[in-house]
C-alpha cells in the first residue's frame, strides 16, 4: 500500500497541520515508459507554500484532495523504461507520498557513489543550481564587490554566499537567530552577518557596506529587503529569488518603496526562477560537484525522520525553525 499528504483545505495565513490530509492507497499499475519510486527522501521547499494557493503563478495549483508537490530521491522499484534499470536512484517530482509513478524521462538518474543520494535535493539539485545560476548569471559578481545575501544559513542563501566568497566578494549574510549567524560566519565564511530579529539592519548594512551594496540576493522580501535595497551603490543589482516573508500574509501588503533607490543607483532588479536555466542544469551541477569535492563548498541538511511528520516540519519552515536544506527522511 502506498501513503501520502494531500490537501485537505487551502491555507489562510500560516498554513495548519488540519490544512493536509493522510490517505492510503494501492500501489499504481505502470504503462509503459514509466518506472515506479519508492522514496528515500523528500524535499520540503518553500515554494510548496504558494502552490496551495488558488492564484495565477508561474507553475499550477494544487488541486483540493491532490497530493501536494514535492521532488524526492529514492529507488527505482520497477521499471517500463529503457531509460532505468530496477535499483537505479533517481530524482522525480512525486509529491508528499512514500511510492510514485512517472514519466522515467522526467526522472533524473542519481549517481550514489558521487555523494550521499540526499544532496541530489539540495546542493546537488534544485536549491544548488538556482544559487549557482542565480548569483552568477543575474547578479554578474566582480571581485571586491559588496553582497548581501538574506535567508543565508538555508539551502538556497547558504550557497550563494559561498560562491560569493570563491568569486572573490566581500558577504554580508542576514538570519534569523544566534546559532544561524555564527554558522554563516564561523563555518562558511561570510565577512559579516545581521540577525534581523535583534540587530537593526538599516545601520548594519552601512556600517558593513560603507560603499553601498553591489548586489542583493534577495530571498525573503519584506522590510529586511527594503533595508537593503535602501543602501544600493551605484550599478547594483537585485536578483529577486524568493519572498518568503510575504508568503503567509493574510492580506497584501502594500510598497516596498523602493523605486527612488533603484532610479537614483540605476540598479536593476531581475526576478528569476531556476527552471529558465534547464539547458545549462548539467553546467551547474558539474561545477557544483567539483566544489563540494575539492572541499570549497559546505552544505548543511536539516533532516526530519517519517513522512508523518511533513505537515508539521513544513510549517516549522515557514517560521525558521529548520536550520540548513529540510529534508524528510522516509526509508
Ligand atoms: N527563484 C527560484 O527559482 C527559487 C528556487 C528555490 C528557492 N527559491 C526561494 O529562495 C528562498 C530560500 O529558499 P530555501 O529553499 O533556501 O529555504 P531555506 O532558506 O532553507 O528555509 C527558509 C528560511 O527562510 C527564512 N524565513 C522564514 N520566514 C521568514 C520571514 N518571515 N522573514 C525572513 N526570513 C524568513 C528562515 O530562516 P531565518 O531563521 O534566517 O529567518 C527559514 O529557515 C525562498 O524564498 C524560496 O521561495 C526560489
Amino acid at each position: 500500500m502506498n501513503n501520502a499528504w494531500v490537501l485537505n483545505r487551502r491555507p489562510i495565513g500560516y498554513p495548519k497541520e488540519s490544512d493536509f490530509k493522510w490517505i492510503e492507497s494501492p500501489l499504481p499499475e505502470l504503462d509503459e515508459g514509466e518506472i515506479l519510486i519508492e522514496a528515500h527522501y523528500l524535499s520540503l521547499d518553500p515554494y510548496m507554500r504558494g502552490r496551495m494557493n488558488d492564484s495565477k503563478s508561474y507553475a499550477p495549483s494544487i488541486k483540493l484532495g491532490g497530493v501536494i508537490t514535492g521532488e524526492v530521491v529514492g529507488k527505482v522499484i520497477k521499471s517500463k523504461s529503457k531509460l532505468f534499470n530496477e535499483g537505479d536512484y533517481a530524482t522525480a517530482h512525486i509529491g508528499w507520498q512514500k511510492y510514485g509513478k512517472i514519466d522515467a524521462i522526467s526522472a533524473r538518474k542519481i549517481d550514489s557513489e558521487l555523494a550521499p543520494i540526499s544532496t541530489s535535493l539540495g546542493i546537488l539539485g534544485m536549491p544548488g543550481l538556482t544559487a549557482y545560476f542565480g548569483f552568477l548569471d543575474v547578479c554578474s559578481p566582480k571581485p571586491g564587490e559588496t553582497v548581501v545575501v538574506s535567508a543565508s544559513s538555508g539551502a538556497v542563501g547558504a550557497i550563494v554566499g559561498q560562491i560569493a566568497k570563491l568569486m572573490g566578494c566581500k558577504v554580508i549574510g542576514i538570519a534569523g537567530s544566534d546559532i544561524k549567524t555564527d554558522y554563516c560566519l564561523d563555518e562558511l565564511g561570510f565577512d559579516f552577518v545581521i540577525n534581523y530579529k535583534s540587530d537593526n539592519i538599516l545601520s548594519k548594512i552601512s556600517e558593513y557596506a560603507p560603499y553601498g551594496v553591489d548586489i542583493y540576493f534577495d530571498n525573503v522580501g519584506g522590510e529586511i529587503s527594503d533595508n537593503v535595497i535602501s543602501n544600493l551603490s551605484v550599478g547594483a543589482r537585485i536578483a529577486v529569488c524568493g519572498q518568503i516573508s510575504l508568503y503567509n500574509l493574510e492580506e497584501n501588503e502594500n510598497g516596498p518603496r523602493i523605486g527612488s533607490s533603484l532610479l537614483i543607483n540605476q540598479a536593476s532588479m531581475t526576478g528569476f526562477l531556476v527552471f529558465q536555466f534547464k539547458s545549462r542544469y548539467h553546467e551547474g551541477l558539474t561545477k557544483l560537484s567539483q566544489w563540494l569535492i575539492e572541499g570549497k563548498i559546505k552544505y548543511k541538511e536539516d533532516i526530519v525522520s517519517g513522512i508523518e511528520n511533513a505537515p508539521s516540519t513544513f510549517i516549522g519552515m515557514m517560521k525558521g525553525k529548520n536550520f540548513g536544506k529540510l529534508l524528510i527522511k522516509i526509508v
